[in-house]
């Protein structure tokens, strides 16, 4: 039987092959957003603390000897800006990908648009931050230029990825933004903490108007309207696409497409 690693290297292989064909991505887009690149024990920009979680026994006994010793916790990479985002204490839970629209108003031409809010389809590729995070960050950049398929739903990367659906990520009628989890029967209501700039080579998006803000979100407590389960924070980093347009007389509301990877700890 073949390793994951091997099936996930091949699912990327063909991935690349229907992305290529079914969307002209430019050339250079299939490294994705190339992260600064990390030091191995980075003292400040090392945004995620490695939990207990991840010291797997390494010479017991019962190791099994087909099994390397497990790899490490997947850390998030750093944003380039100073400060970056901080890292937590919680351990990772799931890393998903995030493809769906950023939504902004207008109030007068020629100004930025106000963000409203975003919804988006969340697919879990927790397994393949732990076995190739490089081709993790690739994503986004691929998932954002795809275009929806017949349905208005943005599954073609994730099904060439072999990605299943997690959850949604939406805002409320507060205006407070949630991650439904469903699949995992985990929600949480979310309060932004930090925001940092993408870096500046991050793909741009469909409508080439930039990559939106990497964020630290902490669950929001007190909260009336909900309450979080099972999940304490998110991160939302590799992003592309779903920076505003520039407001027409007649913009209205305007939707901008967007991917990024959501990192959750609990
Ligand atoms: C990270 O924490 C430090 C210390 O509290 C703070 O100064 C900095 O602004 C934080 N980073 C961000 C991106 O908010
Ligand atoms: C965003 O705009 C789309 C229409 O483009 C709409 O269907 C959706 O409900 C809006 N979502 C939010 C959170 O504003």
């Amino acid at each position: 039987m073949p390793s994951l690693r091997n099936v996930l290297k091949g699912l990327a292989l063909s991935s690349f092959i229907v992305f290529s064909t079914a969307a002209p991505v430019k050339e250079g887009d299939a490294c994705g957003p190339v992260s600064p690149p990390t030091p191995p024990t980075p003292p400040t920009t090392a945004p995620i603390k490695v939990t207990s979680s991840s010291s797997v026994p390494s010479k017991t006994a019962s190791s099994s000897t087909t099994t390397p010793t497990a790899s490490a916790v997947p850390r998030i990479p750093a944003s380039g800006a100073i400060p970056d985002l901080n890292g937590t204490t919680l351990a990772l839970s799931y890393v998903v990908i995030g493809r769906g629209i950023q939504n902004y108003t207008c109030s007068k031409a020629g100004s930025v648009g106000a963000a409203i809010g975003a919804i988006a389809t969340l697919y879990d590729a927790t397994s393949l931050a732990y076995s190739n995070e490089k081709m993790l960050h690739t994503l986004p950049a691929l998932a954002v230029n795809m275009p929806e398929d017949k349905a208005g739903k943005y599954r073609t990367a994730a099904k060439a990825l072999d990605l299943k659906p997690i959850g949604h990520h939406y805002f409320d009628f507060n205006g407070t933004p949630v991650f439904d989890l469903n699949v995992e029967s985990k929600i949480l209501f979310a309060a932004k903490k930090e925001n940092v700039n993408a870096p500046a080579n991050a793909d741009k998006g469909p409508m080439g108007t930039g990559a939106v803000q990497w964020l630290k979100l902490e669950n929001k407590v007190p909260y009336s309207f909900g309450t979080s389960v099972g999940l304490g924070a998110v991160y939302r980093i590799e992003t592309a696409g779903g920076v505003s347009t520039l407001c027409t007389a007649d913009s209205g509301v305007i939707s901008v497409p967007y991917a990024a990877e959501y990192w959750f700890y609990s």
